[in-house]
């Protein structure tokens, strides 16, 4: 009868308590409260915020936030508009920095003569600056403040 009773209580819990847990840590979801199925309307798009020049990264592996406008820059399979300014032949006539040696490492880290794959699709990682507001509260200290804190 005990080991029937745990058993209840730890199917209960399982039942109840975890999800109910599990959902609490649960960041905001990105699409709102709406049930998916169900077609809400979208919040336009946060202007992007150009006049400020490239910004301090907050971790050395950050994606650095891009400076300027993308709209309109095609991303497909055909055109990478991007890559236009930002590969290595063209920074000379553009201006822009060169990507990173890192986007031509294939994940075995051997050294491609091309963008790898992996970094293709920039705007997967990078995204334009914008005065958007954190979804959940945020810790976040620079990695020098908390070792300086240390001392
Ligand atoms: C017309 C040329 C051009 C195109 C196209 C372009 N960029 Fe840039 N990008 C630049 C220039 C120039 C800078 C440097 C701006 C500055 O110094 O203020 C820059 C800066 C950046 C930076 C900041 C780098 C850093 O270290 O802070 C990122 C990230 C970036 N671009 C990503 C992109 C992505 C992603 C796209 C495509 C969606 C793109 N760029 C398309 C010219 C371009
Ligand atoms: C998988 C994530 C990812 C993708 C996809 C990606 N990047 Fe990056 N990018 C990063 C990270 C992380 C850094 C900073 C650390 C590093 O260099 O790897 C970075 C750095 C950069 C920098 C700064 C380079 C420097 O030396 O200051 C530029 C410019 C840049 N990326 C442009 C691009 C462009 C253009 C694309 C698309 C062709 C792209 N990235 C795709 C993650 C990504």
């Amino acid at each position: 009868m005990r080991a029937l009773l745990t058993a209840a209580t730890l199917v209960a819990f399982v039942a109840v308590a975890l999800p109910a847990a599990l959902a609490q840590r649960d960041a905001p979801r990105l699409t709102g409260n709406d049930p998916l199925p169900s077609s809400a309307s979208v919040p336009s798009l946060a202007e992007p915020v150009t006049d400020r020049g490239r910004q301090m990264r907050n971790y050395p592996e950050q994606p650095p936030v891009i400076p300027h406008d993308i709209e309109g820059y095609q991303l497909s399979l055909q055109t990478n508009t991007c890559l236009t300014c930002h590969r290595r032949q063209y920074v000379e006539a553009s201006g822009a920095p060169m990507v990173s040696v890192t986007h031509y490492q294939d994940r075995d880290g051997q050294m491609l003569a091309e963008v790898s794959g992996r970094r293709y699709f920039c705007t997967q990682c990078h995204v334009t600056q914008s005065g958007a507001q954190p979804l959940v509260e945020n810790l976040f200290i620079d990695m020098l403040e908390f070792s300086a804190g240390r001392k």
